[in-house]
């Protein structure tokens, strides 16, 4: 969002979403989202939006929108005092840990996510003496310790090339099985997973798509690398979130099926309306934590301010720079 658009009055935001939230939706935004434009002025801040925040979060007040990798390289090279997190916990932690000297606010720091939940620093360890000598690749989906633990980091845009990149003939991989049998099927290096699951993505299954496909003839459908690898090997595409929306703005598809998180959809059909988007999503709980509402206490309060560790924060840095060192 450029100076300009920040001084806009609220209401000609609206245009944006206007395809996505009914007019009588607005008022209940309208107030929350002037008083956001103006204390990120105040504060010297930048919020940082994942792909899976509500329109009204992604389209009016957002400066930056992404899938994981794309916050953490925003994260690492952004010169704002602030740095609000619209996203999960992990996502603020990875921000922190790139740009230390920086305050970084977390809405609510409930929102959390099924696959940090699954695995800890002492899993890591006994995965290791399970395995000796195979390298700990692991999902940016996790907490900092397990990070600090892990060799290099990996997201769903790079976990092939990261695999790859270290030059061995087996990896542990960490802690999403889905995303790593999905990387298993499209390399040699033998992939040893984890058992955590997104608890958004393992619901779809692969008679969903057949169904989808049968009513919906013509549809695209693209899935994310999170979905069980059977769901996956039904569909034409699968990505990032922001593969995902650059698959979708390249070809161009008259009807697309976004096999993810529900507001990715409402984000990308804003972008491109000549695209009809067909909707089996599931909502994500913890994304759908944050709201504006909380992002404006965030900036009024200066509280949800995200710490960690430091002698967590160098080993897990660490991990996140090799990857994006790649
Ligand atoms: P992306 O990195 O693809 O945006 O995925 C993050 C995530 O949490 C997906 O569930
Ligand atoms: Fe975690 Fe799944 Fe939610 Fe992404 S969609 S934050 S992986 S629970």
């Amino acid at each position: 969002m450029t100076a300009l658009e920040a001084a806009k009055p609220a209401s000609r935001l609206y245009e944006r979403v206007s395809r996505v939230i009914p007019p009588i939706e607005w008022p209940v935004f309208e107030a929350d989202v002037e008083a956001i434009l103006r204390l990120k002025g105040e504060r010297g801040a930048i919020i940082l939006a994942h792909n899976y925040q509500t329109p009204e979060i992604y389209h009016c007040v957002a400066d930056v929108v992404g899938d994981s990798l794309m916050l953490a390289r925003e994260a690492a090279k952004s010169d704002a005092r602030v740095i609000v997190m619209a996203g999960v916990h992990f996502m603020a932690e990875t921000a922190k840990l790139l740009n230390p000297s920086k305050t970084v606010l977390i809405p609510d720091a409930d929102a959390g996510c099924s696959l940090a939940e699954s695995i800890s620093a002492e899993d890591i360890a006994l995965m290791r003496q399970r395995y000796p000598g195979a390298p700990v690749v692991t999902y940016v989906n996790t907490s900092a310790e397990v990070k600090a633990a892990s060799d290099i980091c990996c997201t769903s845009a790079n976990a092939v090339k990261v695999v790859e990149s270290l030059g061995v003939p087996r990896v542990i991989m960490t802690p999403d099985e889905y995303l790593a049998k999905n990387v298993a099927a499209r390399t040699h290096v033998e992939i040893i997973a984890w058992r955590g699951r997104c608890e958004v993505h393992e619901r779809f299954t692969a008679a969903d798509i057949r169904e989808l496909r049968e009513a919906h003839p013509g549809a695209i459908v693209l899935a994310h690398p999170e979905c069980p690898p059977e769901v996956v090997a039904e569909a034409d595409f699968a990505g990032s979130t922001a593969d995902m929306i650059k698959y979708v703005g390249a070809k161009r598809p008259a009807r697309v099926a976004l096999v993810t998180e529900c507001s990715m959809s409402d984000n990308v059909a804003v972008q491109y309306p000549d695209v009809e988007f067909v909707r089996p999503c599931g909502l994500c709980p913890h994304m759908k934590r944050i709201t504006l509402k909380k992002i404006r206490h965030a900036l009024e309060t200066m509280e949800g301010e995200v710490t960690i560790d430091p002698a967590i924060a160098a080993p897990a840095r660490r991990a996140v720079e090799r990857m994006l060192a790649l």
